[in-house]
C-alpha cells in the first residue's frame, strides 16, 4: 500500500506542530444594540459566516485512505486542544503524493515561503463567554468525535454541524454524571 509506505516516512519526530490555535479566533464585536452579552454572543455565532479555508483540504479522502483523527489532531487525547497539523507535516506525504494537483501546489508554496497555512477556525467560543474546554477527558471517557463534530468522514473542510451551546454541554454532562458545576466549564 502506498499509504502505509508514506505513513512510515512520517516519523514521530516530525509530528504536527501547533498551527492556527485559539489566538486565530475572530473576536466578536459587540454593539450597543445588544441588550445583554448573551444576546451579543448568540448574534455573533448566528451571523458568523462559514470560514473559507485557504486550501481545499478534504477530510473524506484522507479518512477513506485509513488515516485516523489523532494522526493529524495529535493533541486530542493529550490535552485541551486537538490542534491542526503544520504544513511540514502535510508535506511529509505531499512531497510525493498528488504533487501535480493545484491545491498541493498551493501547499508546497506555503512551505517554500516558510509560512504555515492560515486555516480559519471553525469551532470555538467568544472570549466573553469565558468557556474552558478540554478534549482529553472526553476522549478518555469514550465520547466520540461525532457527538460534537458530526460525521467528518463525508466532509471536505470542516463545517460547524453541531451547535456547542451551554445546554448541549450540560445535557450530556447530566446524562453521564459528569460535573455541572459552573467552574467545570467557566473561568
Ligand atoms: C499520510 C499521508 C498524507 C498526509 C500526512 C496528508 N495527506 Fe493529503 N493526501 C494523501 C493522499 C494519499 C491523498 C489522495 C491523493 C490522490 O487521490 O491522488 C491526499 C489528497 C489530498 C488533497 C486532494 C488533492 C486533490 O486535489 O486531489 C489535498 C488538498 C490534501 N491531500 C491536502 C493535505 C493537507 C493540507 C495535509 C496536512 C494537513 C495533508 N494533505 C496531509 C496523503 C496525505
Ligand atoms: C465533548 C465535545 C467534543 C468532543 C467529543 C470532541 N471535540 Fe473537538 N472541539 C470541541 C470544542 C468545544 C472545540 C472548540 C474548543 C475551543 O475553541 O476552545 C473543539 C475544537 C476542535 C478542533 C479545533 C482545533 C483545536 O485545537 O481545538 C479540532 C481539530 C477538533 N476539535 C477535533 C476533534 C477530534 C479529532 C475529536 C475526536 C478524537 C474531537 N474533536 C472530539 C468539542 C469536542
Ligand atoms: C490528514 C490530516 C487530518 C485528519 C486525519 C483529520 N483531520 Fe480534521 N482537520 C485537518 C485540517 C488540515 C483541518 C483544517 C481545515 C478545516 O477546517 O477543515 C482540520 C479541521 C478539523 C476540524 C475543525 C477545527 C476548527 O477549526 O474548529 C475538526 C472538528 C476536525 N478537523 C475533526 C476531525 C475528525 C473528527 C477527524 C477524524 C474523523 C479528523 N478531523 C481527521 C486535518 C485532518
Ligand atoms: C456527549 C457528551 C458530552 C458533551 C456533549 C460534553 N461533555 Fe464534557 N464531559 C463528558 C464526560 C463523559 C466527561 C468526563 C467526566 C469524567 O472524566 O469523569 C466530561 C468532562 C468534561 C470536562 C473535564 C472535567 C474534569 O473533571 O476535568 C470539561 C471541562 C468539560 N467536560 C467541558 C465540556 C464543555 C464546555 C462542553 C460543551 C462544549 C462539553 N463538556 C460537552 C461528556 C460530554
Ligand atoms: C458543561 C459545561 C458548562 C457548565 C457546567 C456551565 N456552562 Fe455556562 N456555558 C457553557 C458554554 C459552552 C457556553 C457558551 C455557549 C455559546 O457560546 O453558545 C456557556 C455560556 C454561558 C453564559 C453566557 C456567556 C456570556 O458571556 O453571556 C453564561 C452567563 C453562563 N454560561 C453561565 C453559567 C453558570 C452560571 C453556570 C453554573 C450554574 C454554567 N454556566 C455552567 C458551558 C457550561
Amino acid at each position: 500500500m502506498v499509504l502505509a509506505a508514506l505513513l512510515e516516512r512520517t516519523s514521530p519526530a516530525e509530528g504536527p506542530d501547533t498551527a492556527s490555535q485559539s489566538s486565530a479566533q475572530v473576536s466578536p464585536v459587540f454593539t450597543p444594540a445588544h441588550r445583554t452579552v448573551l444576546d451579543a454572543v448568540r448574534e455573533f455565532f448566528g451571523r458568523r459566516p462559514e470560514p473559507v479555508q485557504p486550501i481545499a483540504y478534504t477530510h473524506k479522502v484522507h479518512l477513506a485512505n485509513g488515516l485516523q483523527c489523532p494522526f493529524c489532531h495529535v493533541g486530542v487525547d493529550q490535552g485541551p486542544d486537538a490542534r491542526i497539523p503544520s504544513v511540514n507535516f502535510c508535506m511529509t506525504c505531499h512531497q510525493a503524493v498528488a504533487t501535480d494537483k493545484p491545491e498541493i501546489k498551493k501547499l508546497a508554496a506555503y512551505m517554500a515561503r516558510g509560512e504555515d497555512v492560515p486555516w480559519q477556525r471553525v469551532y470555538g467560543f467568544a472570549p466573553s463567554a469565558h468557556v474552558k474546554f478540554n478534549h482529553a477527558p472526553h476522549i478518555r471517557a469514550g465520547v466520540d468525535c461525532v457527538k460534537c463534530h458530526g460525521d467528518m468522514t463525508q466532509r471536505t473542510v470542516a463545517i460547524r454541524t453541531v451547535d456547542h451551546t451551554m445546554g448541549f454541554c450540560i445535557g450530556c454532562h447530566r446524562e453521564n454524571k459528569a460535573s455541572v458545576d459552573c467552574v467545570t466549564c467557566h473561568y
